[in-house]
């Protein structure tokens, strides 16, 4: 885990240090920022609950902080409010105090779902759960040299997320049962860090950013899709929020887009689904 600011290689290029690595945008910010000089830090290699370690990171000259790691277990925070928070709000105040531009990211989770049309960036947060409050709070620590970046609904092909589970479960069962009174647009960590790219090399201002896949749709419709594309003969059975009785209210309605000049455009989630199984072979 060298910096190696000494190798002629590496000389002249900006560098990078990314949180939370063993994550699903952490993998994705690596290979699109591969042509940096990318010091990758898992959860093993830096506990953000804890200050910057010092023989790695506090004596490093970093240009650029991508800081992806965070709770993210909704449910859990429910149970733990404490312990999401030391994650995503002291965690985040620490990655701050590098003092270097940040990207820092949040969620549609900070809204109440109560809105029909899409929620922008001049919007009132509200959020209903202890994880949507975490974020939010994170937010405002993480200072004004800070892109914060909301976005929602993440999947990739590495990690813990709804397309792997949906892949593993349809492979088992003829039919899955899934919400249909959650509106959203699931994004693909590939396409997210194109457009975090695509912020910082624009120069755009700092402050938040509303950055989902384009359109819209529920976890059902979300669902059939994945089946769709991959050919799984699995049915679709829509249920309610309430069926499914989990400990955190997931907003109704978090469609996210930016009414901000110059944001960058990701693509639509059906074409984020058709590369995210490309990735992974399908
Ligand atoms: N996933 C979503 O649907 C979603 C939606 C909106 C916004 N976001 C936000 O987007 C960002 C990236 O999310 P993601 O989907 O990539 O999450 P992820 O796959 O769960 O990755 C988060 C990473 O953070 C690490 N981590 C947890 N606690 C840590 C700590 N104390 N110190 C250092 N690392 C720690 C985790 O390590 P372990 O694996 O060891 O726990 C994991 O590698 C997060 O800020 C998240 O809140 C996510």
């Amino acid at each position: 885990m060298e910096l190696g600011n000494a190798d002629p290689l590496r000389a002249g290029r900006r560098r990078v240090l990314i949180t939370g690595a063993g994550g699903q945008l952490g993998h994705a910010l690596q290979q699109v920022f591969a042509h940096d000089d990318v010091l990758a830090l898992t959860r093993a290699d830096w506990d953000v609950t804890q200050p910057p370690p010092s023989d790695t990171v506090s004596r490093g000259d970093f240009d650029l902080v991508l800081h992806t790691a965070a709770w993210t277990d909704v449910d859990g925070a429910e149970a733990d409010p404490q312990g999401a928070a030391a994650v995503n709000i002291a965690g985040t105040a620490h990655a701050a105090s590098l003092k270097v531009p940040l990207v820092t990211y949040s969620t549609d989770y900070v809204f109440d779902g109560r809105k029909r049309s899409p929620y922008v960036e001049s919007d009132g947060p509200n959020p209903a759960t202890a994880y949507g409050r975490t974020k939010l709070h994170g937010e405002a620590v993480a200072g004004p040299q800070a892109w914060v970046v909301r976005t929602s609904w993440l999947f990739g092909s590495t990690g813990r997320n709804f397309l792997r589970t949906m892949l593993r479960l349809g492979e088992e069962r003829e039919e899955v049962a899934v919400v249909d009174d959650q509106r959203g647009c699931p994004t693909y960590v590939g396409h997210l860090a194109e457009a975090t790219r695509t912020l910082v090399d624009g120069d755009l201002p700092h402050g938040l950013w509303h950055l989902a896949a384009d359109g819209d749709c529920t976890w059902a419709d979300f669902a059939e899709a994945i089946f769709e594309e991959t050919g799984l003969p699995t049915r679709v059975r829509r249920i309610s929020s309430a069926e499914l009785e989990r400990p955190a209210l997931r907003p109704a309605y978090s469609v996210l887009r930016s009414g901000r000049a110059n944001a960058p455009r990701l693509p639509h989630w059906r074409a984020g689904l058709r590369a995210c199984l490309a990735d992974l072979g399908r």
